[in-house]
């Protein structure tokens, strides 16, 4: 178990294309990454955390959204592809990689992701509300795309600011 460093905006590689987990990558070194993602998010007190969020620009995320139902929502998610997006939602949403950073976002309130498992078995998840937001943010991170892309014109002006603010005064580490 070794803890990964976690890269903040605006370092280059959470803007670029994740490249594909070949299925010959499939294997001890996967399962140990995965292993170190989920102890990065845990002490990070993250809900999910994606491979370009700690340098690595592969598509690859890892998830677990407790639920009230203490149902077990605790995924890695290899390749994952949105099949499904419906409805919409706004909510609160946060980053590791943009600490200090929380804004009511929209995303879609359902969506279906398929994906593969650590073994390399492809799944499908329906998910709804948190989960849902949560699958779609972390897929986002896969296709470069972080949630500030995904803020109002207005929000996003603000948090910029507000980040120039933290990297100014040594607080954006
Ligand atoms: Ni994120």
């Amino acid at each position: 178990m070794a803890p990964l460093k976690i890269v903040l905006y605006p370092e280059p590689v959470l803007t670029t294309l994740g490249k594909p987990v070949g299925e010959e990558e499939f294997g001890e070194n996967l399962q140990t990454l995965i292993e170190d993602m989920f102890d990065t998010m845990y002490q990070a007190n993250g809900v999910g955390l994606a491979a370009p969020q700690v340098g690595i620009s592969k598509r690859i995320f890892v998830m677990d959204v407790s639920l009230e139902d203490d149902k077990s929502n605790k995924f890695a998610m290899i390749n994952p592809e949105i099949i499904v997006q419906e409805g919409e939602q706004f909510g609160d949403e946060g980053c590791l990689s943009f600490p200090g950073i929380y804004t009511k976002i929209r995303r879609e309130a359902r969506t279906v992701v398929r994906f593969q498992d650590v073994f390399g078995i492809t799944q499908e998840l329906d998910c709804t509300d948190l989960s849902a937001r949560c699958v779609l943010h972390e897929t986002d991170h896969c296709d470069g795309i972080v949630f500030l892309d995904r803020m109002t014109m207005l929000k996003r002006e603000l948090a910029k600011r507000k980040i120039k603010k933290l990297q100014n005064t040594g607080k954006w580490e």
